[in-house]
């Protein structure tokens, strides 16, 4: 036997945010090490296109559609794991949302509510439902995707830093009242990630230059090098780690 197992064989791990970007690299990463993944953004095409692909090589993913802002969306979603699978080892909340990008004092309400709703509230309303699950279980992986920007707040993006903020300090809070049920909740807190989340940023010639001339390692992310700390944190090498930020980030921060 291994002395360190990052197998997740016989685990079942919910990814949201699954059918692009950091999630779809996180549950083909989980797919490849053995997990069964449930995969759930906002729509149904982009998910069955990556569950096809994770079943056709060999991997194990359903595709199930919900709105991570939405209360009763993540309410059926749930219904429908306790169905179809009966328990949940791994939760990796990841959707998030970010509609504004300027100065603090400009953000219309409506946009500070959506980011709110689905960063902040989305994030907690699915740990909500899948804790008891885990405790019930007496074990499981709570990852909460933050960001850099969660620790030291990005220009034009105070309110999304907010969010991850607060998603930075619940993983902290639900880590002490969850760990004596061997329930792990961690975060990780990546630097800028080449998806179409940031694509702004990575356009933009001059942003950009900024972001990786802050860079130790000269250059942004790809979505498959935030993957391997989800797995450490969802596998039994992480059995002692809980309450932790993992920062990968180039050395943007260090
Ligand atoms: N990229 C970066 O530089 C970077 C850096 C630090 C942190 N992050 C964090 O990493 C996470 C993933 O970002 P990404 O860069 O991979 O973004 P992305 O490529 O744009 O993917 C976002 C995913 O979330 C889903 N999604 C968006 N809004 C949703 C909602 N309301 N309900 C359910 N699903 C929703 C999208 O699918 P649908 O559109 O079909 O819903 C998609 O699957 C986010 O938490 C983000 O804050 C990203």
């Amino acid at each position: 036997m291994a002395i360190v197992s990052f197998s997740l064989k016989d685990k079942i791990a919910l990814v949201t945010g699954a059918s692009r970007g950091i999630g779809e690299a996180i549950a083909r990463c989980f797919a490849e090490n053995g997990a069964t993944v449930i995969l759930t953004a906002r729509k149904q095409e982009g998910l069955d296109t990556v569950a096809a692909a994770i079943n056709g090589a060999g991997g194990k993913a359903v595709a199930i559609a919900c709105h991570a802002g939405q209360s009763d969306s993540i309410a059926a979603l749930f219904a429908q794991i306790k169905e179809r699978f009966g328990r949940l080892d791994i939760l990796v909340n990841n959707a998030a949302t970010n509609p504004y990008f300027g100065p603090a004092m400009h953000i219309s309400e409506s946009a500070f509510d959506k980011t709110m709703e689905v960063n902040v509230k989305g994030y907690f309303l699915m740990m909500q439902h899948a804790a008891p699950m885990m405790v019930e279980q007496n074990g499981g992986s709570i990852i909460n995707v933050a960001s850099i920007a969660g620790i030291s707040p990005g220009p034009m993006q105070v309110v999304y830093s907010m969010t991850k903020g607060a998603v930075i300090n619940m993983t902290k809070g639900f880590a002490k009242e969850l760990g004596s049920a061997n329930v792990r909740v961690n975060a990780i807190a990546p630097g800028v990630v080449e998806t179409k989340f940031a694509q702004v940023l990575i356009d933009t010639e001059e942003i950009h230059d900024r972001i990786v001339g802050m860079t130790a390692l000269g250059r942004h992310a790809q979505p498959n090098e935030i993957a391997g700390a989800a797995l450490y944190l969802a596998s039994d090498a992480g059995s002692y780690t809980t309450g932790a930020v993992i920062v990968v980030d180039g050395g943007s921060t260090a």
